[in-house]
């Protein structure tokens, strides 16, 4: 099956020191295939570089942060505002599991976090596992991002089945249904096809397989064969 442009986001966590994100860039930047919408989400203290090394070079790859402030700016030490971010972002992952459980995360805060966004043009790219699909209800729009990533598969190297993963973004785009929505968990080169071949699927978020830039070129090439 052919789908329009596949979306892929590298979420790096906290990985990548800055000669390996030039030596990265160096294999990735100029390969991007055109039929693939790419971003990358560094640590946020790279976020300003990289927009620059792209700018500056033209890479075909958007920016994204791994979160973002519930606040506004003023006196609140340690966060980044939505405000301050924009102009150096596109787009903005908000909940990703990890987030939710290490630090707290609640529906509430990524409500606030998604308003913050919204208002400053950013797209967010919101992360749940099936029990948390009606959180999608106050803020499914098309400009939301949808990304599906049961706990159990990330970086677990145990990808979901194909047919749950079908059967979970049914339930999502029953609520969602003008918004884009990618698989994550264990997602590589070998396993990413069966996700993007799945109709309502639009596109894959991949931490452990993106850190290597030859392993990630193959999945990015691959991902471009399915496209138009
Ligand atoms: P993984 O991570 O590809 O290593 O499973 C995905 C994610 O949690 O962003």
């Amino acid at each position: 099956m052919e789908i329009n442009k596949p979306l892929i986001i590298a979420n790096w966590k906290s990985n990548q020191a800055f000669d390996q994100v030039v030596d990265w860039f160096g294999v990735i930047g100029p390969n991007v295939p055109g039929n693939i919408e790419l971003v990358v989400c560094p640590p946020s203290i790279w976020l300003k570089p990289i927009r620059d090394l792209i700018n500056q070079k033209s890479f075909n790859v958007k920016v994204g942060a791994q979160d973002i402030s519930k606040f506004s700016i003023g006196p609140y030490t340690g966060e980044l505002p939505a405000d301050l971010a924009r102009g150096v972002i596109d787009c903005c992952i908000i909940g990703h599991s990890e987030r939710r459980q290490l630090f707290g995360e609640t529906s509430a805060d990524l409500l606030d976090k998604f308003n913050h966004l919204s208002r400053n043009g950013i797209t967010p790219i919101y992360f749940l596992d099936t029990s948390q699909i009606e959180e999608l209800k106050p803020i499914a729009n098309s400009d939301l991002v949808v990304a599906y990533e049961p706990i159990e598969a990330i970086g677990s190297g145990n990808a979901q089945p194909v047919e749950e993963v079908r059967i979970a973004v049914e339930k999502i785009k029953q609520i969602a249904h003008e918004s884009r929505v990618l698989y994550g968990g264990s997602v590589d080169e070998n396993n990413l096809l069966n996700y993007l071949s799945l109709e309502d699927l639009e596109g894959a978020l991949v931490g452990t397989a993106s850190l290597d830039s030859s392993q990630f070129l193959t999945l990015l090439e691959k991902a471009s064969s399915l496209s138009k």
